[in-house]
């Protein structure tokens, strides 16, 4: 067998083990990863790589980890949500029935950071308006961790202590957001890569780092859902690093290129 075949197979042990099918991912992206994961290791072939992968338990779940396949963190990119408090907010909270959609929100961060700045933003005003943020992902795994809304100390490093205290209940050493953060959430099962039949239109669609990994033939669908999902006039948030198709950039107006904010046509 050659050594293509067996990165192949650990593509396969990926996606048994995330329960995911890799097919939808950029391969050269994850052949970089991989072979950067081997270089660390000392090893210079994927069949090598393979064998240590079947010996060694953990190894799947550290190559998942380097791989940042799932990596998130409360407020990404700072900017983009002072951005967003300051300028969308304005906008989308002149209807009193609002929904955002973070698509591809892993564990969940995004779409709490989002839900504390509506609180701080809307402040006692809150119960005036109806108002959920829908978290999508084909992560099931990740999507039930994100309905818990535990999370580690590690994971908290981007929250103000302003806000944890405000937001989070301790529990011994993990962190739990509060019942009436939760209260304007929702999870659901959602792949960007297939037509998706959700009849929410959303006010804002926030996907980021998420069409990076994705394979080239994949991400036309991707955007025509997202278009699909958006109100007229809503906005559309990538992620730092993405880009918008050459053919959508009639059917968004740029808002913030820095912040890669779109509004649709
Ligand atoms: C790197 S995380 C990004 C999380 C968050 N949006 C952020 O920027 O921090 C990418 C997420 O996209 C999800 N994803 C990948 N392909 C997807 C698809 N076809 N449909 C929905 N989610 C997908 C992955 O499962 C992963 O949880």
């Amino acid at each position: 067998m050659n050594d293509e075949n067996y990165f192949k197979i650990i593509l396969n042990v990926l996606s048994r083990n995330l329960g995911i099918n890799m097919q939808y991912y950029d391969k050269k992206y994850l052949k970089r990863r991989i072979t950067s994961r081997m270089n660390y290791l000392g090893i210079d072939s994927f069949e090598e790589y393979y064998k240590y992968l079947v010996r060694n338990s953990s190894e799947v779940y550290e190559l998942i980890n380097f791989i940042a396949i799932n990596y998130t963190e409360f407020f990404r990119d700072k900017e983009v949500f002072d951005y967003i408090y300051k300028n969308i907010f304005p906008m989308i909270f002149k209807n009193k029935e609002v929904k955002i959609l973070s698509a591809g929100c892993s564990t969940g961060q995004e779409v709490y950071s989002i839900a504390m700045l509506i609180y701080e933003y809307l402040d006692k005003d809150i119960n005036k308006y109806t108002i959920l943020i829908v978290g999508g992902d084909i992560d099931r795994e990740a999507l039930n961790y994100a309905s818990h809304g535990i999370y580690r100390e590690d994971e908290m490093k981007n929250i103000d202590d302003r806000f944890i205290k405000k937001y989070f209940i301790k529990i011994n050493s993990k962190y739990k957001i509060r019942d009436e953060v939760k209260r304007i959430v929702s999870f659901k099962y959602m792949d960007l890569t297939s037509e998706i039949k959700d009849s929410e239109i959303y006010d804002m669609v926030l996907c980021r780092n998420v069409i990076i990994y994705i394979d080239q033939k994949y991400k036309k669908i991707i955007f025509e859902n997202l278009y699909k999902m958006l109100k007229d006039g809503g906005y559309l948030i990538i992620g730092k690093s993405e880009s918008l198709p050459i053919n959508l950039k009639d059917k968004f107006e740029v808002i913030s290129l820095e912040n890669k904010i779109y509004r649709k046509r």
